[in-house]
Order: C-alpha cells, then sequence, then structure tokens
C-alpha cells in the first residue's frame, strides 16, 4: 500500500509521461535461419518471424509451472527498424497509447517465454501499460486495471529474426490482484492491433501497420491457460511502417 502511494504521489510531482532523451541504436540485427530451420533457411532473405514450435517453443509464456499466457501478437521482423530497437520499440508503444510502468517499477511477476530460438526460456524484456491522460500516467492503470503486454525478442542464434512476441491482455484493477478479465487475452490482443492498424504518432515520428491473422500457431481454447480464460486461436502478425 504505502507503494501504491509512494506512486500516486510521484505521479503527481511528474505529472508526464516519461521521456527517452538518448537516440537508440539504429541496428537492424542480421538474420541467421539457424540448423533448426532447414525447411525455411534462406540467408538472403531476411524472414520476419519463425514459429518458435519448431525448435521446442511455444506460444504460451511461462507464468507459473503448469499455466501460460498466450503470446497473441508478433510484431514481424520486416518491421520498421526502429522499432525494433530496444529504444525503438518503447518509443512505438507510445503512439499505441501505452507507457511504461509506474516510474519505471516494476511490480509482480516476471514471466518467461520461448521463442525457439535457442535461448531457451527467457525473462520479459518489457512491460507496457494502457496510458492515462493526465496525471496518474501508468501509475492510474496500476489501480484501475486495464490493457497491458509483455513483450520479449526472437533474437537468439537459433532463429534471429529480430521479431517482437508481445503477450497482450486486459486486466482488473489492483483489487483483484491484476487478475485477468473474461476473453480478456482477446480483448488485450485487438485493443493493441486496432490501433497499430489505425497508425499513429509519437513525437513527430508516424507509424502504421499491416496485419495478417494466423489460426494455426495455438490451439483455441483454455488449455494451459492462466486463469483458464479461453483465448480464440488467433495471432496477429504486424509489419510496422514508418510512415
Ligand atoms: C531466398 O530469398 C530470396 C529473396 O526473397 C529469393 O529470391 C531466393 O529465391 C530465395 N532462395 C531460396 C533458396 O529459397
Ligand atoms: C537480444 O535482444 C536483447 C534486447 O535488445 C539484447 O539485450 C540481447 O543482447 C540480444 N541478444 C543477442 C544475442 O543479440
Amino acid at each position: 500500500m504505502s507503494f501504491l502511494l509512494f506512486c500516486w504521489l510521484a505521479a503527481a510531482v511528474v505529472a508526464s509521461p516519461l521521456d527517452f532523451h538518448q537516440e537508440g541504436s539504429l541496428q537492424v540485427p542480421l538474420t541467421q535461419a539457424g540448423p533448426g530451420y532447414r525447411a525455411t533457411e534462406n540467408t538472403t532473405a531476411k524472414q520476419g518471424w519463425f514459429d518458435p514450435r519448431l525448435n521446442g517453443g511455444r506460444f504460451l509464456d511461462f507464468t507459473t509451472k503448469k499455466y501460460g499466457e498466450p503470446l497473441n501478437i508478433i510484431i514481424s521482423g520486416l518491421s520498421d527498424p526502429f522499432v525494433l530497437t530496444d529504444f525503438g520499440f518503447r518509443y512505438y508503444t507510445k503512439s499505441l497509447g501505452y507507457s511504461e510502468e509506474c516510474l519505471g517499477l516494476h511490480y509482480g511477476n516476471l514471466h518467461d517465454a520461448d521463442l525457439g530460438d535457442g535461448d531457451g526460456r527467457k525473462t520479459e524484456l518489457f512491460l507496457a501499460r494502457q496510458y492515462y491522460f493526465p496525471v496518474w500516467g501508468t501509475c492510474w492503470e496500476s489501480l484501475a486495471g486495464g490493457h497491458h503486454f509483455r513483450a520479449w525478442k526472437q533474437n537468439g542464434t537459433m532463429a534471429n529474426s529480430g521479431a517482437w512476441f508481445i503477450g497482450a491482455s486486459k486486466e482488473y484493477d489492483s483489487s483483484k490482484r491484476h487478475t485477468i478479465v473474461p476473453n480478456g487475452y482477446n480483448i488485450g490482443r485487438d485493443w493493441l492491433v486496432e490501433r497499430a492498424v489505425k497508425g499513429g504518432r509519437y513525437k513527430g515520428r508516424w507509424w502504421k501497420a499491416e496485419v495478417e491473422w494466423r489460426s494455426d500457431l495455438i490451439e483455441e481454447g483454455k488449455k494451459g491457460v492462466n486463469h483458464g480464460i479461453a483465448q480464440d486461436g488467433r495471432i496477429a502478425i504486424l509489419t510496422v511502417i514508418r510512415l
């Protein structure tokens, strides 16, 4: 409770979203199709993403020993190279209406995911929450609930696509300990995808995404899904284009 109070107070003082001042690296990771990918191996063409299942991964993260949350969005490695950097990705997600966690402080469990890129299970790199203008920022979302996502990068040597794998969902407020609302995985995914496709800007950079829907990557239903909330088996592949 004292943490939440601190969060509120600090937000009131700052009263504006956090800004990024340093310039990010604009390097695009080189793509190497690893030995597990003979079928798709093509070192001349950049591959937008690799199916994690081909190399021991899966489209559910590891929330607990038994359950996971769906990785329901991929931002393809064929996207704007800026968006594929850590810095650029944060920047881009602000254009979608997310912000970082309350003042960059993390609470809650970190999730692992196995993207089949040779890294095995790795911890999420990034968690963002819906941004509520104007004062409380993401601290408000922390209390009120709303949209959020976790992201991992597919850049192990076995499948170095540079793609972002995202688990998006909508959750209840903190009194319910941030559990997911009914149908919250599909709702959270659609919220992000709708905004990405519509297009938007942040600080003078404009983007718009193309979406390809896939229903052959994860089985629909609630088997193995955290909180027993069914998902519809659809995964959105976004290619984000800088305008
Ligand atoms: C690799 O991709 C390039 C560019 O898309 C294509 O021209 C070439 O035929 C592909 N090679 C193989 C072996 O699939
Ligand atoms: C993969 O990406 C993350 C985030 O950008 C970075 O910290 C890590 O060093 C990268 N791994 C490799 C092998 O490049």
